[in-house]
């Protein structure tokens, strides 16, 4: 896996402005001292990280590393996630400040205040427990990019019951799959959502899924789109009807530090996704003092992170990071290219946008579209640029920071995962100098190695494995109901050091080069995809005996799906098989999941152990003649016959 090359050669580098420099969150002395008292006094730096939340209850210790890898940070410690980000604001003059300002895809809008959204969520937190909802229960949230879902995330907060957000793009496998392994009883969805002028059948898809699941018992239905939708009796309940009556009395339970905020399923390396759990004290510690130092958040700003709630980003920098600092978050429910081009630039200068943190896919997008589209608008409101998600190619940066940024904005290029929390290794915009394509370094108490199959730490400019030397509190404490895998997964490379999955190097200034993944996620658009999912989702088709799926290099979505599919006996290899194969996997998964290319072959080349060696198909996929060392394979006419199709 390792020994990664690198032919990357960027030169580049941008000093951060003086002028912005002075008014940061962050001054370069303090980054200094802190980073100095992490690395020599842990518990010291973490406690005073932990200090700017509201604690119900003081912890008794910081970081309790006894039972590694299960961590505990802020132990005996108690909190509540929802206090912290809305009535903890309600006592002083943010009150009445905005803090979500949302408009849909067809140009409504909605402006909720604190004291608004700490009312709805009080009112929902009731719902639910009316529903039956109690402590240590999961409630699973499949919704549009709507107001509502921020409100059902935190009422879940403040009655300490965890949520499940499942990303909208996905259908109804991907929603059975996360309900069944969650044992939620409580499903929360819309009639639908707009994306590019048609409805995302929410409540249709959710339909279907129950169909293959019996654990969920009761339906919340948010009217979004109006459309017809089947409610059944007994089982299914209109949001707003629930809400008429509920009371906007409900006080924010106490929760232990570690008492589970939320899962998240994403994607590994079998078909079967991970629930990542993620506890109160440590995430919301790390989510809030992130927020304001990469972002340099102020009071002052109109804060706009793109993302979907249904993926890390939005919970950390849409919901909990920005509200927990009292911010003025800009939510936008539907497509960047909606009616046009331009959507993206007609939301920043309407609403006068100061912070925008976007994913280098939607970039590249936005600069193939041309510049005309952003130069139609008045962007002269941004001071701060971020990117995430996926290696943002240098080109990519320097447009970002020239047409949008008019070369007078910081671009953080923040690299993290689902499993991090939040933001690990970022520039932080008033201290570190950046080069287009870094990463730059760890946030102070973060302690990244690049290391070698064996563990040793690889020389300045040498690829290898990303790995994380020390705990953090916002690491993922488990994988839900599978604590083997979590072990497996994430600990068993290094000896008590956490493998991230990703390749990358370090230069000689010690700035971090993510490379991408080393395993078999594949990042389609910024989203993260197992292979063994789509492979799954093809090998449900009847026709279908066996497939294997290979990311390969897209100048746009940074990876493009290519599978390779074996059909079973007496099917006959059609293009319009192909076609019905894509549309197979977009019913089962979602469409962002959609192979884009489809080839059919006799066998798959395997091993002698049976595996298959994707790294051959990623070559035949990108249509590399060398292929490198095929000694272990199976059979050798197998590979000769895929490379002959080709031709
Ligand atoms: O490969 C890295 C890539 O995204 C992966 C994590 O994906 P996910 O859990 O979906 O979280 C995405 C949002 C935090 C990582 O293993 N990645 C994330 N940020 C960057 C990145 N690759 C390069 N540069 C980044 N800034």
């Amino acid at each position: 896996m390792a020994d990664i090359d690198s032919f990357q050669t960027e030169k580049r580098r941008f000093k951060p402005h003086a002028s912005f420099a002075k008014q940061a969150n962050l001054t370069a002395a303090e980054f200094k001292k802190l980073t100095a008292l992490a690395a020599k006094s842990p518990d010291k730096y973490w406690a005073g990280r932990a200090e700017d939340l509201r604690w119900m209850r003081k912890w008794k210790k910081v970081c309790d590393w006894s039972e590694a890898p299960f961590a505990k940070w802020y132990v005996e410690g108690q909190l509540n996630a929802s206090d912290n980000c809305l009535d903890r604001h309600l006592e002083t003059w943010r009150r009445n400040k905005a803090a979500l300002i949302w408009e849909g895809e067809p140009g409504d809008t909605r402006v909720l205040t604190y004291a608004d959204l700490h009312r709805e969520t009080c009112r929902f937190a009731n719902v639910l427990k009316g529903l039956g909802v109690r402590k240590g229960d999961r409630v699973t949230l499949y919704m549009p990019l709507v107001p509502e879902l921020a409100i059902a995330m935190l009422a879940c907060a403040r009655i300490g019951a965890a949520h499940s957000v499942i990303f909208g793009g996905f259908t109804s496998q991907a929603i059975a799959d996360r309900v069944e392994d969650a044992e939620s009883a409580v499903l929360v969805t819309a009639d639908g959502g707009w994306r590019r002028g048609s409805v995302v059948p929410l409540k249709t898809n959710v339909d279907e899924a129950l169909t293959k699941t019996d654990k969920v018992k009761k339906v919340v239905v948010l009217k979004r789109t109006g459309q017809g939708v089947t409610m059944t009796n007994g089982r299914d309940f209109w949001w707003h009807d629930l809400m008429k009556d509920a009371s906007a009395v409900c006080e924010p339970e106490p929760c232990d530090s570690e008492q589970m905020l939320y899962i998240l399923y994403t994607s590994g390396t079998t078909g079967k996704p991970k629930g990542v759990v993620h506890t109160t004290g440590g995430y919301m510690t790390w989510a809030h003092t992130t927020t304001k130092w990469v972002f340099d958040l102020k009071d002052t700003d109109t804060y706009w992170c793109t993302a979907d709630i249904g993926w890390v980003t939005g919970h950390t920098y849409v919901v909990y990071g920005p509200l927990s600092n009292g911010a003025t978050v800009l939510m936008y429910e539907g497509a960047p290219n909606w009616p046009a081009n331009d959507r993206f630039w007609q939301l920043v200068e309407k609403y006068g946008v100061t912070i925008l943190y976007t994913a280098p896919t939607a970039i590249r997008a936005f600069m193939k579209w041309g510049d005309e589209w952003p130069g139609r608008h008045d962007l002269s409101s941004l001071r701060l640029l971020g990117s995430v998600g996926e290696p943002i190619n240098p080109e990519a940066w320097m447009w970002y920071q020239k047409v949008i940024g008019g070369g007078r904005c910081p671009i953080v290029d923040t690299w993290w995962q689902t499993e991090t929390g939040g933001i690990l290794i970022s520039p932080l915009p008033g201290v570190t100098a950046t080069k287009p394509g870094s990463a730059t370094l760890p946030l102070p108490g973060i302690f990244p190695e690049v290391l070698s199959n064996e563990g040793q730490p690889c020389k300045a400019d040498q690829g290898g494995l990303l790995a994380i030397a020390k705990p953090w509190p916002s690491m993922l404490r488990t994988v839900y109901r599978d604590p083997e895998r979590f072990k497996k997964q994430y600990w068993s490379n290094f000896a008590g050091k956490y493998f991230t999955g990703d390749g990358s190097r370090k230069d000689k200034d010690g700035y971090v080069w993510i490379m991408g993944r080393v395993d078999d996620v594949i990042k389609v658009a910024g989203h993260r995809l197992g292979t063994a999912e789509v492979e799954s989702a093809l090998v449900s088709h009847p026709k279908v005996a066996e497939s294997a799926v290979v990311g390969k290099p897209d100048e746009m979505k940074g990876e493009a799906i290519c599978a390779f599919v074996t059909l079973r006996g007496g099917s006959e290899k059609t293009d319009a098989l192909k076609k019905e194969l894509q549309e197979h996997v977009a019913k089962t998964l979602g469409s962002f999941a959609k192979p884009e290319m489809i080839r059919f072959t006799d066998a798959l080349p395997k091993t002698r152990s049976g595996k298959i060696m994707r790294r051959l198909l990623r070559k035949i996929a990108t249509g590399d003649g060398t292929l490198g060392d095929t000694t272990t394979l199976e059979d050798l006419s197998v590979l000769a016959k895929l490379r002959e199709d080709e031709e």
